[in-house]
Order: structure tokens, then sequence, then C-alpha cells
């Protein structure tokens, strides 16, 4: 099990190139069950999640191989070719170790007419329900039945079409609802959909693919279902959630970094919630430049579906306010669960309560480097953040909760001067 040990102190100066999106990656891979020709996705970044939906694509049947980055790109060519389908089931150990694998649901369905997946179940944030991805495709035409810890949908004689109102957004559960529709019989109408850039970025892959959605980036989509789909090569877009957690560690420790690849365009809710806490942001058309002299001001911040407040930056900027002069107030509106980096940075000497979703954050004037453990994929990076900040040594572990969303993490700190590294330990 490794570990990371950050050493507080150090402004971080320079530049940091960002990676392509996990939470788009996610969606577009399993988009190539949609076609029987090569699926070719660019600036994919190196993350375990990815490498266990390329083994979740090999169980299917589907051949992949990783190329190396194009000069251009940060991450890798990966090519997906769904020429025959072997099996139509995602099976509960390779689900539970990646709950995304939900998303093979609506693509498997809409090219083999049957699809069977091993429900997620929760995890640490929040008990993580798939009832709308379900509500979604029956509402589509599609026949679910759920038995014995599966789901399966079917629609043997294809998708048939239809409307449903999402009674709250849902990320997965619109991208799920997209795939399927693109090869239905009929026509799909989605109202309340996520507007989310990732799911922008998989509305353009699917429309490259041959696919005809209207409303592209609003929350009503409407989707002429073809009877084919072809292949494409598409490049990922660059990760904000990534960009916004480096923006966050450059702002608390008073440094100047660009996120070289980062686009502004995508990130408007992130930029000015550091603006509003005194940071400069500069959008340098090939990256985003932050800077900050440390001093920060207190900020109250709702998360919210896009283009609101990312619910994913919550833990980033919680670290970063533990700083500021004052209190802050976060409001967590997405999730049930999602302050578990509260207690470990409390550790560490911030001064956090928490009352249901609501967090006050008092700032402190220093925060003591501790023996830390992350618990889900953004607390682990909140933590990351405090300890370059703190006094003395901070030793994050359970290391695998980063390693799912942040590529080569240390490496990219070490090229702005922190003073970080990876150690194994026994
Ligand atoms: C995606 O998760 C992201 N993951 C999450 O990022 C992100 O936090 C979330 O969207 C919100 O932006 C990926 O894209 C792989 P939701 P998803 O469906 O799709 C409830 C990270 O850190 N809900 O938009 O699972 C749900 O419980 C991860 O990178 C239902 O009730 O999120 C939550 O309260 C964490 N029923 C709310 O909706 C459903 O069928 C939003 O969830 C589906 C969701």
């Amino acid at each position: 099990m490794d570990k990371i040990i950050v050493r507080g102190g150090n402004a971080l100066k320079g530049k940091i190139p960002i990676s392509g999106a996990k939470n788009s990656a996610l969606t577009l891979i399993p988009c190539a069950l949609l076609t029987d020709e090569p699926l070719t996705l660019r600036n994919l970044p190196r993350l375990a999640d990815i490498d266990g939906f390329q083994h979740l694509m090999n169980q299917f049947g589907i051949s992949t191989t990783v190329a190396g980055s194009r000069p251009e790109d940060f991450g890798r060519v990966m090519t997906l070719e769904a020429t025959r389908i072997t099996s139509n089931v995602a099976p509960y150990d390779l689900v539970r170790k990646m709950r995304a694998s939900i998303l093979v649901l609506g693509p498997m369905l809409a090219r083999a007419g049957e699809a069977t997946v091993s429900l997620p179940g929760g995890c640490a944030i929040g008990n993580r329900p798939i009832d709308l991805h379900l509500k979604a495709l029956e509402a589509f035409g599609v026949e679910i039945e759920v038995a014995a810890g599966y789901v399966k949908a079917i629609a043997k004689k294809g998708i048939p079409g239809g409307t449903y109102t999402f009674p709250v957004v849902s990320v997965g559960a619109t991208e799920n609802a997209l795939m399927a529709a693109s090869l239905a019989k009929g026509t799909c109408v989605l109202h309340n959909a996520a507007r989310e850039p990732e799911i922008v970025d998989l509305c353009n892959m699917l429309v490259a693919m041959g696919a005809q959605i209207e409303g592209i980036g609003t929350s009503d989509l409407i989707i002429q279902g073809k009877d084919r789909l072809h292949g494409a090569t598409y490049r990922v877009m660059s990760d904000r959630i990534e960009a916004g957690s480096y923006a966050c560690a450059a702002a608390i420790t008073g440094g100047d970094v660009e996120l070289v690849g980062a686009k502004a365009s995508e990130m408007d809710a992130t930029l000015d919630a550091l603006r509003q806490a005194g940071v400069k942001v500069e959008d340098t058309g090939t990256g985003i430049r932050v800077a900050s002299d440390g001093k920060l001001k207190p900020l109250t911040i709702s998360t919210a579906p896009y283009p609101g407040f990312a619910t994913d930056m919550q833990a980033q900027f919680m670290a970063m306010l533990c700083m500021a002069d004052g209190a802050s107030v976060l409001t967590e509106t997405i999730f049930e669960n999602r302050y578990m980096h509260v207690p470990e940075l409390n550790r560490m000497g911030a001064h956090i309560e928490t009352k249901g979703r609501t967090a006050i954050v008092h700032g402190v004037k220093k925060l003591t480097g501790a023996p830390v453990m992350a618990t889900d994929l953004r607390a682990s990076m909140s933590l990351v953040i405090a300890g370059l900040v703190a006094e003395g040594e901070t030793h994050v572990s359970r290391l695998y909760h980063l390693d799912r969303g942040y590529e080569r993490l240390e490496e990219k700190l070490q090229l702005v001067g922190a003073d970080v590294e990876r150690v194994g330990t026994e």
C-alpha cells in the first residue's frame, strides 16, 4: 500500500499539464459497443478506473489496443473494436470495483437487445442509486428486471423511443439514456437532462459516430435513433476537476501556476469562486493561469448541477478555505455523505464544523502535517492540498482512492516545486 509524503511550505510555480477527463472517458469508452467499427479515443488519462473499464470491455469480447500519446495530448490513444460481442453480462466482481460500469447498460442494450449488469451498490459518498437510469430506459419502452443483485434490460425488437423528464439531474442516467437512444427505433426525448461538459463531450462524440442529437448543452435533448453508428476518432476533453484541484493547490500555497490544456469556458463556477476568494485567474488561451499571494477571502458555496458549483470541487475548496481570513459556509446538495475529509482536515489543525449538508470552515492561521487517510477520491486530494501548506510532513495513505482520478499526481506537483514523494509501505 503506497502513501504520499507531503512536506508543506513551498509556493507552487510553473506549468501543470492537465490530463483527459476521467468522467468523460468513462462514458466514451462504452460507446464502442454502439458500433462494429473501430472507435479511437485520444488523450485518455492513465488511471485505475480507465484500466478497469478496458478490462470490462475485453470481457465482452471487445479488442482494445493502446498506443502512446500524440505530441499534442498528455494522454494515451486507445482503439476499441466491438466487431462481435461474446457476452452481454457485466459481472459483480468487476462492477463492485468500478461503479461507472453501470454505463455499459444503455449501449450494450442498444447493440445487443439485452444487457445484464450487476447493481453497482453504494460507495463512500452515498448510496448512489440507479433508479433514474432504469426509469429513463423504461420510458423509452425498455423492459427492466431487477433480481439477485443484477439489473436486466431487454429490448429484443429494438428500443421504441419515448420521453422522460428527470425529477433530479443525474449525469450517469443522462449518459445511459443518451447512449441507448442513439440506436433507438424511434425518437427519444429527455427533459431536465444533465448539462455537464462531459455530457456535451459524449453528445459530440456520438454525433461524430453518426448519431442525431438536438439540444446539446441544454437540459432538453432530442435524439433521433439510427439503425447503426460508425466508428470515429475522438479526443477526450481536458479534466476540469483535475484542473480545479490544482488551482486550489496553487491558491493555498500562494503560488503562480498555469494549468495547461484546461478550458476556462467549462469551469465558470470554479473560476468565479476562486476570484471571489481573491485569487487571480486568467485564461491564457493554452490553459488557465492561477496566482495568489496566499491571502484568501472566505466564501459561501452551495454545490449544484452544472453550470452550478461542482460537487466534485467541494472537498478541494474546503481544504483551501481552511486558510481563509474568516469563516466559509459550504453546502453539499448532491451527495448525502461527502464530508469524510472533515475529520482528517481537523486532525491537521483545521476548524470545520458540519451539520447535515452544511459545513462551516473557520479559517485558521496554520495547519500541521499529520498522518491522514484518504476515504474517497476528492477527499484524498483535499488532504494533499492541505498538506502543501501544512507545517511538517503529511502522510496520505489509501492512495488507491487518489489513483482513480489523479494521473501521476506526485510528478505533476513536483513539476511546480512541491516537496512530495510517493513511498511504498510494507
Ligand atoms: C457523476 O456521478 C460523476 N462520476 C461524479 O464524480 C459526480 O460527482 C456526479 O456525476 C455529479 O456531478 C462519473 O461521471 C463517473 P449523478 P453519477 O447520477 O453519475 C442521485 C468523482 O469524484 N441519483 O449525477 O453517479 C445521486 O444519488 C465522481 O469524479 C439518484 O437518485 O452522479 C446523487 O444524489 C464522484 N438516482 C445525484 O442523483 C439515480 O439513478 C447526482 O448523481 C442516479 C443518481
